[in-house]
Formats: structure tokens, sequence, C-alpha cells
């Protein structure tokens, strides 16, 4: 049997990450959230983690609070302790146990401008040779892509990935992006895109959604399903990008939204510049996966979910 420690087991992903490791008796599942420990305490973090011996540890914690730690220096700060420097103090109790460290990361580690691929043997960017025919080149950020992040968050949550890389060779860093599912139990719980939608629709009679920041919706129990495959699989080390497929931007994701629950509500694509928030995002930074099989479209997830 193997021991699990799943780190962050009251968030949006740990909750479903402790559903579906449960389900298999071949795991011994301990879960931990903020009261049981403070990942950003190296000490605590080697002390806890050297008592319990797990084989596998998950950290599912982080600081998501993008805009705040965008606004105000003390806010970062606490956001390179959880993002940045304690995914480090966990790779490095994780070796030191010889266990292997599952850690999650973000789109938002790149910049949204990815570069264009050529088809073989067109070494400019010409986009117009014979070549470019019927070459359909799938665009966004591929796992050896160069992180370049334009946001704090996003500078902390890279921070996070490279101590990672440097305290220990057994690890998955797994990244994602907009994810969705139930809602955090943990206090600063935030829902999600789309149930946030809903409640705007049934309130107003027309809602604004900005048709830009095209990526890929990632849900919670598909993806806490997916790591476990990577796990049971003893698949290489290293990072995956795991979401859900079919890119779109927010305003494309409400009009599919209120299309499934038969919502009237008219919506209106307006520009990011409609809604100024103190954090830059990425433009367009969809996750390329090369290594995995991709998962199902975030429309059937977003139908499951409703149900
Ligand atoms: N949400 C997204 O759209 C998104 C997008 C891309 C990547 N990700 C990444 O995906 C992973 C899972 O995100 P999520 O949305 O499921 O997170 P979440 O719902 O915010 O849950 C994180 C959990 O970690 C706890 N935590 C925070 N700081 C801690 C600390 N120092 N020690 C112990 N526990 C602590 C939180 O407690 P409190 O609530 O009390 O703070 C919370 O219960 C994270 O790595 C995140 O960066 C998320």
């Amino acid at each position: 049997m193997q021991k699990i420690l799943i780190i962050g087991n009251k968030g949006m992903l740990g909750q479903e990450l402790v559903n579906v490791f449960k389900k298999d008796k071949d795991y011994k599942v301990i879960a931990w959230d903020r009261e049981d420990i403070d990942i950003a305490k190296e000490k605590e973090v080697s002390k806890k983690i050297g008592f319990t011996k797990p084989n596998i540890i998950i950290n599912a914690a982080a600081y998501n609070a993008v805009d705040k730690c965008e606004e105000s220096k003390k806010e970062y700060e606490i956001a390179l302790e959880i993002n940045g420097k304690a995914p480090g103090y966990l790779a490095k109790s994780a070796k030191k146990n010889k266990a292997v460290l599952v850690h999650y990361s973000t789109d938002y580690v790149f910049d949204g401008e990815p570069e264009i691929p050529e088809p073989a043997g067109c070494s400019h960017s010409c986009a117009s040779c014979s070549l470019h025919q019927g070459f359909q080149p799938e665009v966004g950020f591929d796992e050896m892509a160069k992180p370049s992040p334009i946001s704090n968050y996003g500078k902390s949550k890279l921070m996070g990935e490279k101590e990672v890389a440097k305290n220990t060779k057994s690890y998955y860093i797994i990244r994602l992006s907009k994810l969705f599912g139930k809602p955090a139990i943990g206090e600063g719980a935030k829902r999600s895109f789309f149930d946030v939608m809903l409640e705007a629709g049934k309130k107003n009679k027309e809602v604004k959604a900005v048709d830009e920041e095209t990526s890929c919706f990632t849900y919670a129990p598909d993806l806490a399903k997916k790591t476990k495959e990577i796990i049971d699989a003893k698949k290489p080390f290293g990072i995956y990008h795991i979401v859900n497929s079919n890119p779109c931007t927010w305003y494309e994701a409400v009009v599919e939204l209120y299309r499934q629950v038969k919502m009237k509500t008219k919506i209106i694509p307006v520009s990011g510049l409609e809604f100024p928030r103190p954090a830059k995002r990425p433009f367009y930074s969809v996750l390329v996966n090369t290594k995995l099989n991709p998962m199902r479209s975030w429309k059937e997830a977003l139908k499951e979910y409703l149900k």
C-alpha cells in the first residue's frame, strides 16, 4: 500500500484528489490543509513530513489571489513564500523521505505570446509559401516552452517550479489553467467562473464578458483522475500540461454555459479594457499537451458539473 499525503485538501482541486485516491484501496490517504501544516514554514514541513513518511506528496495548496499580490508588496511577499519557496521545502522533504512530489502550476507562467510553429522545411516566418497550405499547427505553449511571466502571481508560481526542480528529481509539475469545479471549503475559497456567471445571468438581463484570454478550462475532477493516472503509470518525471480540450475566451465560455442551462440573458463581448484589473493576464495561454492522451472537451465536463 502507498501512503499518499494530499496538502490543500480543502481547496477546489485538493478535495477532488482526496475523492479519487480514497476510492482505490491501494492508497492510504492522509489529507492536510492549513490547520495541519503551514507549507511556508520549512522546519514544520521537514518535521511533519519526516514523521508521516509518505510515499507520495501532492501539493495542491497555493496562494491564488492574482490581483491582490499585484497591488500589495506585502501580499506579493506572502505569494512568494507559499507559491515560490514552500514547494522547495516540500521537494527537499520528499527527497529526504524518498517520496515522489506532485506540484501544480499555471499557464500564467507564460507571457501570452506563443511562437507560431512553422511547417517542416520552412525556416522563415513567411506564412505564405506552399508548405503552409493545409498546415494547422496547435498554437500555444508546450511543456518545453520558455516561461516568461507578466504578473507577480505568475512569477511566484515560476519560482515554485524552479525550487521543485532544484531540490528533487522525483517530481511531477502539472500546469493547468482556468480551474472549475465544486467551490473550495477553505477560508480563502473562491467560486469558479461558471458559478459567478450563472448568478450574474439570473440577476441581470445582460452581462458583459471579456472576449480575450484564450486558454483551456480544467475540470477539477478530470485533473484529479489524470494526476492519479500519471502516478499509477509511473510516467517519466518532469513537466506535464493537463487541461480540458477546446480553448476559448471567457465570452465563448459564457455563451456555452447559458446555452447549456437555456438561459436567455444577453451576453455582450467586450475587451479586457472594460474590466481593468491590477494584474496583467496572458492574452493567449493555451497549454499544449504533448505527453498524455488528450482530455475531453470542457463543454462535456461542464455538462457533468451542471448536473
Ligand atoms: N484556480 C485556478 O483557476 C488555477 C489556475 C491555474 C493553476 N492553479 C493551481 O492549481 C492548484 C490548486 O488550486 P486551487 O484553486 O484548488 O486552490 P484553492 O482552492 O485556493 O485551495 C488551496 C488550499 O491550500 C490552502 N493553503 C494556502 N496556503 C497554505 C499554506 N501556507 N499551508 C497549507 N495550506 C495552505 C488554502 O487554505 P486557505 O483557503 O485557508 O488559504 C486552500 O485550502 C494551485 O497550485 C494553483 O496555483 C489554479
